[in-house]
């Protein structure tokens, strides 16, 4: 890959995926995008924020390389005001907006913001953290109504723009990724029920993740896959 990269969110995954990335792809010029970690090569970015969002475009547009490959790995499971439901009477209207804010509006928003940079004749690749909870098909559990719900969302969304990118740019390509359960912020309340061996280190997540997004063609986009690169059913 060569180009300008951007990996979007500081979180564990992001960052780490910034460091292999940068580390990895000689010719990538990698930036990662968030609100409050410094990166040796960092942008100030809240995807919530539209006004952040056409800050992003500026910066793009006055760039010197051509557009590459933007992953999201921006998302929210649980904050100060949000807290996965466990049952039907902790939904609350409130809890939904949160959820649904960082984990399906950002992503798609995100997409419109970059669009205009994406080349027509050459492979572009936009990939965003997903989670395999947002499977319908695959939901035995049931709660975290509003996590489950953003991310279901995302997927549709992204599914849709792969369609209509398919047409605008034939070489591009969308993949929704399932990092496994990997130990983060994120998911650090709820380690305590996850065998060790299933619980992966940001560094394992990163190469799984990388691995897959460069094993992609064009004929894959608007697919879900998991770390392992087998597909999750919607
Ligand atoms: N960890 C897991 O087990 C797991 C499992 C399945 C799926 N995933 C998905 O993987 C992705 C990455 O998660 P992670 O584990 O790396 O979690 P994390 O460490 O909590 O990182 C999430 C990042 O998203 C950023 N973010 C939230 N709102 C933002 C905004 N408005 N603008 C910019 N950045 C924002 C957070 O930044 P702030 O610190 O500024 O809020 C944080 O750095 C998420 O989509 C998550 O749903 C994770």
């Amino acid at each position: 890959m060569e180009g300008l990269a951007l990996v979007i969110g500081c979180g564990g995954i992001g960052e780490q995926l910034f460091k292999d990335l940068t580390s990895k792809s000689k010719n990538l010029d990698v930036v990662l995008c968030g609100r409050d970690k410094r990166a040796s090569s960092f942008w100030e970015l809240d995807i919530e924020s539209q006004n952040s969002l056409d800050d992003l475009k500026n910066k793009i547009r006055n760039h010197s390389s051509k557009l590459r490959l933007v992953i999201n790995a921006t998302g929210r499971l649980h904050s100060p005001t949000l807290n996965p439901e466990k049952r039907l009477q902790h939904v609350q209207k409130e809890n939904l907006i949160e959820s649904f804010s960082i984990n399906a509006f950002a992503p798609i928003l995100l997409a419109k913001t970059i669009e205009e940079f994406i080349p027509k004749d050459s492979y572009f690749n936009f990939a965003s953290l997903s989670a395999r909870v947002g499977s319908i098909g695959d939901n035995k559990t049931g709660g975290w109504y509003s996590y489950r719900a953003a991310k279901s969302a995302q997927n549709q969304f992204l599914k849709s723009l792969s369609i209509e990118w398919g047409r605008k740019f034939p070489k591009s390509i969308i993949t929704l990724l399932h990092p496994g359960t990997v130990n983060t912020d994120l998911s650090k309340p709820f380690q305590k029920f996850v065998p060790e061996n299933k619980l992966f280190s940001t560094e394992k997540a990163s190469k799984y993740l990388i691995d897959i997004l460069m094993k992609q063609i064009p004929e894959n986009s608007g697919k879900f896959f998991a770390w392992d690169g087998s597909e999750i059913v919607w």
